[in-house]
């Protein structure tokens, strides 16, 4: 059974955990599983705020209707249009084919595309109100965050921001849903994981957003996934400064492919030579075993990278072509960059990782080196002079 939990007086949140899905959009690793947070407006209008993914829609909709006790939702707000807000949207209208679906110029066409939705639609701009009784909320535009219709709802007697994903978070909401009822530490990686791989590409938007929002008086965020933000609204907010800006610590994050150890063995070597040069913060990441997520998130974590691979037939390895093409469609940017490879039979890795450099425009500390099978001596001392250039680097920005 789905629960009902009071967030203020008639304000609910109402929505569901899934530990089921493995991927999230059948990509993201969900080790921690994910919220679909969905909230209840309940006054002289009735206001269901964002939905949830399909796979736990006959529940959601049993709860509404528990809570609601005969009388029919109003509006459906739908601050963001991707299915995991909107899965259970066309059952909710057909329990309640009255309700009027709230959304911008922008949603509009999304939902006649992926669901036939088409009438009952009722358009917000910039700055637009929706009179609920006690209740009201006003609407702003956040592209980009992190689809082209994506807004927010702001209740300003509560003082509440409908933030839709920004804020959020990957992990369940196991038994607490306020930011001091559960432990932020054990979500800290799914929370900067969640930023780094769904919104990090959009560090403009979030600027942006970041700028408009805090012209308003929040004193709850209600995103939709993780905690409910009370407690610690600065610090949330001081992070998406932060990561929007791409402001990283000293450390490292080596990350390498390989068949047989030859360029695991130079990422060792580069390794040892970071931490000889005083470097602490080093993160070396095997592309076969991680998923490029959380290689993502450390690389939001730290300024230096350093990525080696082995040939792969003519080309790259194809775990570290993810993790590069991962890297160039989020644009990261605002880090040093240093990479070597091993050219098995035929080379190719490095090539890629020149075409990567040119791409991504960070700079590049020293020149790459490729060995040709098992690393000799000169090998092992060219991968130790990236280090110390690396080190040597880190060591002037962040005295
Ligand atoms: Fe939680 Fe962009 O969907």
């Amino acid at each position: 059974m789905n629960q009902a939990i009071r967030i203020k007086e008639n304000v609910y949140w109402i929505g569901v955990n899934d530990r089921r899905t493995h991927l999230f959009e059948n990509y993201w690793p969900l080790p921690k599983g994910v919220a679909y947070n969905s909230y209840l407006i309940v006054d002289e209008k009735v206001a269901v705020i964002d939905t949830i993914e399909r796979n736990k829609m006959e529940d959601y909709v049993e709860n509404i209707e528990r809570l609601l006790e005969g009388r029919p939702v109003d509006y459906v707000i739908v601050n963001h249009m991707e299915p995991d807000h909107t899965g259970a949207l066309k059952n909710l209208l057909a329990r309640y084919p009255d309700a009027v679906v709230v959304g911008n110029a922008k949603t509009f066409p999304m939902l006649r595309n992926f669901y036939d939705i088409n009438d009952h639609l009722l358009e917000v701009k910039e700055g637009s109100t929706l009179e609920l009784g006690r209740h009201a909320l006003t609407f702003y535009m956040t592209p980009m965050l992190h689809w082209p219709e994506t807004m927010v709802s702001f209740e300003s007697t509560e003082g509440i921001l409908f933030s839709g994903d920004i804020f959020g978070a990957f992990g369940t909401l196991d038994g607490g849903i306020f930011d001091d009822e559960v432990d932020l530490d054990y979500l800290e990686e799914e929370i900067s994981r969640y930023y780094s791989n769904i919104v990090g590409k959009f560090g403009q938007a979030a600027r942006a957003a970041l700028k408009k929002l805090e012209t308003l008086p929040v004193r709850l965020i209600c995103a939709t996934h993780g905690p409910v933000r009370r407690s610690t609204i600065s610090d949330i907010v001081a992070k998406y400064h932060a990561w929007s800006k791409y402001e990283t610590d000293k450390g490292v994050v080596i990350a390498f492919s390989s068949m047989y150890g030859n360029t695991e063995r130079m990422a060792d070597e580069i390794a040892r030579g970071l931490a000889e040069k005083g470097i602490k913060k080093i993160r070396v990441h095997d592309t076969s075993k991680t998923h490029p997520s959380y290689i993502i998130n450390d690389i939001f974590r730290f300024r230096g990278v350093i990525l080696g691979s082995c040939a792969y037939n003519t080309d790259i390895f194809p775990t570290m072509e993810t993790l590069l093409h991962e890297l160039e469609q989020i644009g990261v940017k605002n880090h040093l960059l240093g990479y070597f490879g091993d050219k098995s039979w035929s080379g190719g890795a490095i090539r890629r990782l020149d075409r990567f450099a040119e791409n991504i425009k960070w700079e590049v500390v020293r020149a790459p080196h490729e060995a040709w099978g098992a690393p000799g001596a000169n090998d092992r001392e060219e991968c130790r002079e990236i280090a110390r250039a690396m080190a040597e680097r880190l060591h002037a920005l962040y005295p």
